[in-house]
Order: C-alpha cells, then sequence, then structure tokens
C-alpha cells in the first residue's frame, strides 16, 4: 500500500484525536479557514526571509514576542527538534559543560553528540545544590505526562547567580499561561532560552515551533545556528500556521474546556476506566484492570487514537477545546460507552538475551516518548532487557534495539 492510499484510508474512518497535532485533525482552531494552498509560497520578492528577517517574518517574531516580553522570538518550521540543536551549539559557545536533570529528549542528547561537549547527569536533590558556573543547566517543562517542574524561576535565579545559564524544553508547554486556570509558561521563569512546539499543543501544523531566547547577543548566536540546521526553504504553511496558533492563544476562553473536561473525565469513570490527572489539565493517564495495552488496543478499535501507551497508562493530550469548534466530542462519549476488550496477540519473537552486560553502541530509545532507556557507552543490565522485552512484547516502538542486536551477532 501506498503512503498516499494509507493516509486516505486511515482519514476515512472518522478517526478521534487524542494526541498532537493540537488541531486534532483539523476541529480545532480555523487552521483551513486561514490557510489556503497558495499559500505555500517561496522567498519572493515582498515575502521576506525566515534566516535574516527585515520585513514580514520579523513581524511575525515581534508578534510571537508579544507573549513573552523580554524575548526575542523567532518562528521556526523544523521543529523543537532543530531549536534545541541550534541553542546547544549556541550555548557551546559560552559554556564547556551542560547538566541535565529529569526527562531529557534524545534530540538534546544528539546535540551534545555533535558538539562533543561534557554532560552530567544530577539528581533532584543537586538541582539547588550545585555549582553551575559556567555550565548550561537543561530542563524538560512540562514533560510528556505534563508535569511541571516545582519552582522553575527559583531555580533559573539559583543558576544565574552562579554566573550559568537555563535552556527549558518545553516542547508540550506551547499552551500554558493561555488563561489564568492553566498553570505557567516557562517563560515566566526568566530562563535563557525556551523552546515551544507550537503544533504540538496549538492548533499549527506539524514542526511548527517557536524559540524565545531573553538576551539579543545569544539570540544572534542562535540564529546563526537555525540557519546551518534549518532547510533554507522554509514552509510559509508552516509559518502563517504558527501567526494564526499564537492568534488563538491570544484569544482563547476556556470554559468549554473546563466543562468537557470534567465531563469526559466522570465519562471514562463509569466505564470503569481510571484517571490520572497531571499538573497539565491537557494530559491525562487512563488505565483499567485488562492493563494499558489492552486499553489502547480496545480504544483504537473505537478509532479513538491516544498519543502515547507505556506501563503507566495511555495518556490523552485533550483538545483545547473552544466555543465554535468541530471536535466530535458527542461521538467520543458515544464510542467509550460501546467500548469493549480487545487483545491483539503480543509480539514474541525478538531475542534480545544476547545484549545482557554488552555496550551499548546506539542510544535505545522507546518512542514515544523519546527519551532513551539505553545511552551508548552504557551497559546492557538484566533490568534494562526486562523492560524492553516488556515493551516490544506490546510493540512498542523501540529504536535502536535492531542497530544493537545486530552490532553483537
Ligand atoms: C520533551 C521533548 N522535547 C523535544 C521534542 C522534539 O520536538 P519536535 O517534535 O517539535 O521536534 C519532543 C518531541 O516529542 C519532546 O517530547
Amino acid at each position: 500500500m501506498t503512503l498516499i492510499e494509507r493516509l486516505k484510508e486511515f482519514t476515512s474512518n472518522e478517526s478521534i484525536s487524542m494526541h498532537v497535532p493540537g488541531h486534532k485533525n483539523n476541529t480545532i482552531g480555523d487552521l483551513s479557514d486561514l490557510l489556503t494552498f497558495n499559500f505555500d509560497m517561496t522567498e519572493i520578492k515582498g515575502l521576506d526571509n525566515l534566516h535574516d528577517p527585515v520585513e514580514v517574518l520579523k513581524d511575525l517574531n515581534g508578534f510571537l514576542s508579544n507573549k513573552t516580553p523580554g524575548y526575542f522570538a523567532q518562528a521556526m518550521v523544523n521543529g523543537t527538534t532543530n531549536g534545541i540543536l541550534s541553542a546547544i551549539f549556541a550555548l557551546s559557545k559560552e559554556c564547556q559543560t551542560f547538566v541535565l536533570y529529569g526527562d531529557i529528549h534524545k534530540s538534546i542528547y544528539h546535540a551534545l553528540d555533535l558538539v562533543s561537549a561534557s554532560y552530567e547527569i544530577i539528581t533532584k536533590e543537586e538541582l539547588f545544590n550545585y555549582d553551575y558556573s559556567d555550565k548550561a543547566l537543561i530542563i524538560t517543562s512540562p514533560n510528556y505526562e505534563g508535569n511541571i517542574l516545582e519552582n522553575i524561576s527559583s531555580l533559573v535565579s539559583y543558576v544565574h547567580d552562579r554566573n550559568g545559564y537555563v535552556l527549558v524544553d518545553s516542547a508540550h508547554g506551547a499552551h500554558l499561561s493561555i488563561t489564568e486556570n492553566f498553570p505557567e509558561a516557562a517563560y515566566l521563569s526568566k530562563a535563557d532560552i525556551i523552546v515551544e512546539s507550537y503544533h504540538k499543543m496549538l492548533p499549527a501544523l506539524t514542526m511548527a515551533s517557536v524559540i524565545f531566547v531573553k538576551e539579543e547577543r545569544l539570540y544572534n548566536e542562535v540564529m546563526t545556528f537555525i540557519n546551518y540546521f534549518e532547510t533554507s526553504s522554509p514552509s510559509y504553511l508552516i509559518m502563517a500556521s504558527i501567526e494564526s496558533a499564537q492568534q488563538f492563544y491570544n484569544n482563547y476562553k476556556d470554559g468549554l474546556f473546563f466543562k468537557r473536561r470534567k465531563k469526559l473525565i466522570e465519562h471514562l469513570n463509569q466505564q470503569g476506566i481510571s484517571v490520572k490527572e497531571a499538573d497539565d489539565p491537557c494530559k491525562l493517564l487512563l488505565n483499567w484492570q485488562h492493563g494499558p495495552y489492552a486499553l489502547e488496543d480496545s480504544l483504537i478499535n473505537e478509532n479513538i487514537y491516544a498519543e502515547m501507551t507505556t506501563d503507566s497508562g495511555v495518556l490523552f493530550v485533550l483538545p483545547l477545546w473552544h466555543e465554535g469548534d468541530c471536535y466530535p466530542y458527542s461521538q467520543l462519549l458515544d464510542r467509550l460507552e460501546r467500548l469493549c476488550l480487545i487483545k491483539n496477540e503480543n509480539n514474541q519473537d525478538k531475542d534480545i538475551s544476547n545484549l545482557l552486560g554488552k555496550v551499548c553502541v546506539q542510544n535505545v530509545v522507546p518512542y514515544p516518548p523519546g527519551i532513551p532507556l539505553v545511552l551508548k557507552g552504557e551497559i546492557f543490565t538484566e533490568a534494562d532487557l526486562k523492560q524492553l522485552q516488556q515493551y516490544l512484547f506490546n510493540h512498542v516502538k523501540i529504536e535502536g534495539i535492531d542497530y544493537n542486536i545486530n552490532y553483537y551477532v
């Protein structure tokens, strides 16, 4: 089957999205009213240049920076991955060492690998007990599951007082501070660099992201590396979708969101599905008596697609519901009522036992969430293999596992 045939088949079954991108199959926001195929343009006269913006794209960046007074903003079309690569290259001019805390996305390890920087992973106890001088601390907030790092502002002051820098990977946080009922966004912490995937949580096209940088000198460095890493033919459709998502953010009213969210949680509970809430009200972790993988299979049987399934549960990313949206909310409730137990065959066929005690030669990354489980250079332990076997058994995609297996054959 070709990709186009597969996409046609997939979209004709009226699937319901509880995953990214934030436009949820074009039912949230009004992207398709704003964007037409004619907007798929290139840098002809009058349309500016994203890598040296002086006209309309400079205005777009100015509009984006109104979100975060005191920051320079740059729209990006290659996702937060591009922002992270550029930020780490720019910071490596100032610091030799990086300090990592919490869930660290693979793009951060890739950037550190490319700059050949040394890094140290610290614990929660060390966060406020560490000498950050001439180092850059990298944190993730919110994480994939929607949990926010506490006291980011105090942490940023602590690091700055010791002459360090802070980069916040806020790929999952573009919607924070959208109203006073949502948790505070990372940009309020005065961190040096913040990167947000607009496409994940706001109605924007996939790959739409924005980087916010506090100091002009660092911003200019970051811009140099964005020019190195990002396509020289940026999509005007993606850029226009960033503007549209920012307008959505500026005008959003949350009344319907919280009403629907409450009713959905009650409805799930009535079907025997437990719901764990996170700091971010858009993230819900679901489970039931038959385990998360059977829950995912059963939801897919009703054409409801979640963002991610791990041993902890099935992750729903809620839409930013609003008056006038086209999200199939009542169909969602109806389909949940019809839910019956489906359990797909488990995957028995991959033998990874030969990796025990071996050195990992390529990062092993369950995807999603894209956070490495075993890093290049580490030794595969029994606990690692048990966890990997469990993921493989449940059809979780594991990047890098075949490379390691084949290396030791
Ligand atoms: C924590 C985290 N950081 C960064 C990224 C990369 O973001 P993008 O897909 O916009 O490149 C992701 C993607 O899932 C992520 O989960």
